[in-house]
């Protein structure tokens, strides 16, 4: 019987296929992944859910947005898992907070700290937020071999893009409350590479329901340095995390 779904207007006869699901958060990046595609086509554009199919050296894949943190992540993955798929690939972006990560730079995050409030629904807050280590390793062989400098270690998901990453270009100009303040120097000094907005939410997901996911990272900014990237760095970092993943994909077993 062919299933269909609430929210991302796919159902498991368009998806029965696939090998792994490339989710990233833009649905306007879902085009620029799929252009590297063979038979490129269209599935559907509902909310923040943009998706397009494809074959890459001979794997079936699905590119599908998820839309902007944590409760449209949870729903996106939710909905393909309930269709049949079993593997989930982040390419995101990044905003690193540690001294020698520099913009451009790749993140390989092996678990992401649960700064986020989805994830609370899905696990108690004890259950790891980890991404699978077969998934985390293929990556690294790809980056391997493309010779791509990538950091490899633990991001934090924040709900909110200023408050949560305690930003001081925010509405409020420099206030965020002191939990907020506190928790983003805890970061740093507990060797947590970045902030980004997802990953907690769909690797404690993927975890739960002993689905695979992993993500790569661009880096766009240093917030040690500052808090707004340069369009060329936008571009050419998103660029670079496109590659990355597609690399990936051979490689996964
Ligand atoms: N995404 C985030 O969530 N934070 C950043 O600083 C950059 C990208």
């Amino acid at each position: 019987m062919v299933k269909t779904s609430f929210h991302i207007g796919l159902n498991s006869d368009q998806v029965k296929d696939v090998s792994v699901a490339i989710i990233p958060g833009d649905p306007g990046r879902v085009p620029k992944i799929a252009q590297y595609l063979e038979n490129a086509e269209p599935l559907a554009n509902h909310r923040e859910y943009n998706s397009m199919k494809g074959q890459y050296q001979g794997q079936t894949v699905l590119v599908i947005s998820t839309g902007i943190g944590g409760p449209s992540a949870a729903i996106c993955v939710e909905e393909l898992a309930m269709l049949g798929i079993r593997r989930f690939l982040r390419v995101g972006t990044t905003g690193a907070i540690q001294d020698h990560i520099e913009p451009g730079d790749i993140i390989v995050p092996t678990a992401a700290v649960r700064m986020d409030g989805a994830s609370t629904h899905i696990a108690p807050l004890a259950f790891p937020a980890v991404a699978d280590f077969t998934m985390v390793q293929a990556i690294r062989e790809a980056l391997g071999e493309k010779q791509v400098k990538h950091h490899v270690g633990i991001c934090a998901s924040s709900d909110t893009f200023y408050q949560g990453q305690s930003r001081g270009d925010s509405f409020k100009k420099g206030f965020v409350h002191q939990e907020m303040a506190r928790r983003f120097e805890e970061m740093k000094q507990l060797n947590v590479l970045s902030f980004e907005m997802e990953c907690a939410t769909v690797f404690t997901q993927c975890a739960a329901y002993g689905l695979a996911a992993a993500a790569v990272l661009g880096v766009l900014v240093n917030r040690n340095r500052g808090e707004f990237p340069s369009e060329a760095v936008i571009k050419a970092t998103e660029d670079k995390v496109i590659q990355a993943a597609l690399a990936t994909i051979p490689k996964l077993k």
